[in-house]
């Protein structure tokens, strides 16, 4: 912990222009300094520095804040480690709360074991450069891996000799305790003695985010079936095998920058990215993705390329892993190579450009992926795509944001000619059933909240009502035949006898017409006051999202700032692209129904009935269409 005290000398010594030229070549223009934003790919500076005010902002990609944001952002720090950090920049001393004996002694076993791993790592790098034995047969075999030097040199890659005990002899000479030698597992102790783990192996360090090492993977260079291809360290107090990526300090430069990680199966894949010149690339290192794995992406960025060996029972195993990605929020695409090749061998068959063409070209969201894949397997056999759908919908159930969730659910209904409603109760019913299971675990006595269903327009009904709640009673010109923004949704649903398919939209709705001729109503008083729990809390959490509608209309990060202002222009787009998806869905029933009509054999009169109402939706469809290209929505 760190007094308040400290804290407000660490801000006020912070230098904003100091803190960031540190890390960005800034040119001054007027009053700002300019450059290049750290924080996403660019050619032309966005990114600005106003001394004045203390902070800074980047046009282009939105990101912005004081001396002690931009650390964080920039190093990936937590609050706390990005104040130690400045306040070691301004010589400010830090007053650190007293630990416990107990606390000093973890924390000292700890630094004696990342201590020992450093010595070890600098060992294996002088065993590979500097010895006969290293540069004859480890520089050899690294040669024809066609790794090359300086990728050596940037992963740490190093050699552990053939000899029994090398490195624990070198190590136990230099002071550093047998305990630790032990405890890092770079040293296995039996009966016969202590001796090395990693003899006679090329050594691969694994670091974490900061940069420490904390473990090693040893590749032996014997073609040997009967001796294990890599031994890795054991799990200890410095190393989580589950919570590590390979590769992640070499990478998350990288991956803030292009906002994006690739994810590969084993150290060699990574290595061989990098020397092709794609840096936003780690491995989880041959074992199944974990939840902590997801959350440490999470922190650089939400968009993951998983990139696959063209082998198919591979991909079914791996498959499961992904499901995680979507269930952290994570956006996750998947890349397949060519039969028979692994990204060490394509990366290492490819020049860089057809290196990141390919992935470009051949990335495919995960969900469509999973969908096309296990379609194509389950032919035409109904209980197979049954057991199929199935298996979709429990992946879409995951995913938190329901906006992403609805986006998925309209995709896949496309893919597996399925009904969107259809999809729609699954998921609801995979995601009541969790909830249901998450609550039963609670005991405390507030009850969980009934689930409501989603409905097949949620995202749109959502965006109405936010509107209701937030701008309701703003006043709109004369020529829009409506007094306020609440009346022109109130009166554009009725002219068209909508009424909202979400029960809850729709209660909000019905009272929001009710209220309308009376003067004191303030729409988001009233509704967070509103008995009907289940509607306060749909008010609260929706007046608590700024950002909900800016993803479905606007790319523009910045968006919200500018709704209100931009409203006039979006309330039309809002509700016209609410009776386009209302209208679909009708156009879908009835050609539903004309389907099953024709296959039943059943006679003409009905049939041409609903054809001709087919037609006239059609028809209805083709005006709003041109109706929203004027309004500017694709
Ligand atoms: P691979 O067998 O694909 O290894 O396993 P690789 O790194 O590509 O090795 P090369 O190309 O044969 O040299 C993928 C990852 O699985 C882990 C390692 O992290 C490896 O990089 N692994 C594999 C092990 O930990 N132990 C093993 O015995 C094999
Ligand atoms: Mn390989």
């Amino acid at each position: 912990m760190i007094d308040q005290n400290t804290v407000q000398k660490i801000f006020d010594a912070a230098n904003i222009l100091e803190v960031v030229s540190e890390f960005v070549t800034l040119k001054r223009r007027g009053t700002n300094y300019f450059g290049l934003c750290p924080f996403h790919d660019e050619k032309t500076g966005s990114f600005s520095v106003s001394p004045a005010r203390g902070i800074y902002k980047c046009f282009g990609c939105g990101k912005g804040g004081n001396a002690v944001n931009f650390i964080m952002e920039h190093e990936r720090m937590s609050y706390v480690e990005a104040l130690r950090y400045l306040a070691a920049k301004y010589g400010i001393p830090v007053e650190e709360r007293e630990l416990s004996e107990e606390q000093k002694r973890e924390r000292g076993e700890r630094e004696s074991m990342i201590i020992v791993s450093a010595f070890a790592r600098e060992f294996f790098t002088r065993q590979l450069h500097d010895t006969d034995e290293g540069r004859g047969v480890a520089l050899g075999y690294l040669r024809h891996r066609r790794i090359p030097l300086e990728m050596i040199d940037k992963f740490n890659i190093g050699y552990c000799p053939s000899e029994r005990d090398a490195f624990t002899r070198a190590a136990l000479d230099k002071g550093y305790k047998k305990e630790y030698l032990v405890k890092t597992g770079l040293s296995i102790e039996n009966e016969r003695g202590v001796y090395d783990r990693f003899r006679e192996r090329v050594i691969f360090p694994v670091q974490d985010i900061a940069g420490k090492v904390i473990a090693f993977g040893g590749r032996t260079m014997s073609s040997d079936k009967k001796v294990p291809k890599y031994v890795n360290s054991p799990e200890s107090e410095i190393y989580h095998k589950g919570r590590t990526l390979y590769g992640i300090y070499q990478a998350k430069k990288s991956i803030v920058q292009k906002d994006r990680c690739i994810l590969v199966e084993g150290y060699t894949d990574v290595i061989s990215f990098h020397a092709r010149g794609i840096e936003n690339v780690v491995a989880s290192s041959g074992t199944a993705l974990t939840v902590e794995q997801a959350r440490l992406i999470r922190r650089l960025t939400s968009r993951v390329t998983i990139i696959y060996d063209g082998d198919p029972a591979g991909i079914k195993a791996s498959i499961r892993g992904i499901d995680l990605l979507l269930e952290e929020g994570l956006n996750a695409r998947v890349v397949l190579l060519p039969e028979g090749e692994d990204p060490d061998s394509f990366a290492r068959g490819h020049t860089p450009a057809q290196l990141a063409e390919y992935v470009a070209a051949e990335e495919t969201d995960f969900i469509t992926f999973k969908t096309r894949l296990l379609m194509k397997d389950a032919g035409d056999d109904p209980v197979e795509r049954a057991r199929v759908i199935n298996d979709i919908v429990r992946s879409i159930a995951r995913i938190p944001d329901n906006i992403t969730r609805s986006v998925y659910v309209r995709e896949t209904s496309m893919l597996m000619d399925v009904e969107e409603r259809v999809i729609y109760t699954e998921v609801n019913k995979i995601r009541r059933q969790g909830a249901a299971s998450r609550a039963s675990v609670v005991t405390t006595t507030t009850a969980a909240a009934p689930v409501v269903p989603l409905s097949p327009c949620d995202v749109e009904e959502r965006a109405l009502v936010r509107y209701l709640l937030l701008f309701g009673t703003l006043e709109l010109d004369r020529e829009s035949g409506a007094a306020t923004v609440g009346e022109f949704i109130i009166r554009e649903l009725e002219e068209d006898d909508l009424t909202l398919l979400g029960p809850l939209y729709n209660a909000i709705r019905e009272e929001y017409r009710r209220q309308l001729s009376s003067p004191a109503f303030i729409p988001s008083r009233h509704f967070l006051a509103y008995p009907d729990e289940r509607v306060n809390t749909l008010a609260a959490d929706i007046l608590s999202e700024p950002y909900e509608l800016s993803k479905l209309w606007s790319r523009q990060e910045n968006f919200v700032e500018s709704e209100e202002m931009k409203l006039v222009d979006f309330l039309p787009k809002v509700i016209n692209n609410y009776k386009m998806r209302r209208l679909e869905m009708m156009i879908l029933d009835v050609n539903n129904r004309i389907l099953e009509l024709q296959n039943d054999g059943n006679n003409g009169e009905e049939i041409v009935e609903w054809i001709k109402r087919k037609q006239m939706l059609d028809d209805l469809r083709g005006r709003l269409s041109q109706e929203l290209g004027r309004t500017g929505v694709k």
